[in-house]
């Protein structure tokens, strides 16, 4: 039983939230923690409030952490939302020193697409697969044949002769900074999505993090023709998918 649960982490630019997983089922055993995310989001104090979480759970054992930035071999390539310091940290090392527990890491996009594609609407689907995480920014998961592509900036393509990146433009934070209605938003989207389908020509597209919820308030606004639904396990995907990583890793 031990083997198949795992503490999921899912940092983000607002809120850092855990919860133990069982990785077989993608259950969460417990209500998810939320603590804010401090701000200035600096390596220090992100990883003290990581740390805190990890405490809360009582936990020492592996740890996977899906984290706003794109990761490779657990080191931090870009900062769009959170500390500018993070750039070129090892975030595997900081996290695992900080929290006394083994921490493996990933992208927040990358790792909320996995789970979704092991325990929601993408299970079994073939062909390419793009999940758009909707939140402070706007993050992609990109699956050719149910495999992960890491890593994937979506969000930062260019929009309207290269004058808005996607996500300055088209992400919740976008909405709420400008105090857009849901049909301005929604018509703002539906512009990304259709630069999106211009280039790449997805199978289907799901539709992740909070804003993924209010889909019924945007959809009447979405032209594009691919398929596109919002994902079924809405905010715990990346919590879950974080886990489902670490459990992948450790079995190297
Ligand atoms: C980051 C991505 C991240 C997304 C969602 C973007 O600003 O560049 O790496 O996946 O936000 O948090």
């Amino acid at each position: 039983m031990q083997e198949r649960t795992i503490l999921g982490i899912d940092v983000g630019a607002s809120g850092i939230k855990g919860a133990v997983v069982d990785i077989e089922t993608g259950q969460l055993l417990n209500d998810r923690l939320r603590l804010e995310t401090p701000d200035p989001a600096t390596p220090e104090a992100m990883a003290a409030t990581f740390a805190e979480l990890v405490r809360l759970h009582n936990w020492n054992g592996l740890v996977g952490c899906g984290f706003p930035s794109i990761i490779k071999e657990g080191v931090a390539y870009s900062a769009a939302n959170i500390s500018e310091k993070w750039i070129g940290t090892n975030v595997v090392e900081l996290l695992s020193i900080a929290s006394g527990c083994p921490v493996e890491v990933l992208n927040d996009a990358d790792a909320a697409g996995l789970a979704e594609m092991r325990f929601g609407l993408g299970k079994g689907e073939m062909g390419v697969v793009l999940l758009i995480t909707i939140g402070s920014g706007l993050g992609s998961a990109l699956f050719i044949d149910g495999k992960l592509v890491p890593n994937t900036e979506l969000g930062h393509i260019f929009l309207r002769n290269q004058k808005n990146v996607a996500e300055q433009f088209a992400s919740n934070n976008a909405r709420k900074r400008e105090d857009l209605s849901w049909e301005e938003w929604g018509i703002r989207f539906n512009e990304y999505l259709q630069n999106i389908e211009r280039i790449l020509n997805p199978d289907l597209i799901l539709l992740g993090g909070g804003t993924s919820k209010r889909f019924d308030k945007y959809d009447s606004y979405i032209t594009v023709r691919t398929p596109i639904k919002p994902a079924e396990l809405l905010n715990a995907a990346g919590t879950v998918g974080a886990a489902i990583y670490a459990y992948q890793q450790s079995r190297k």
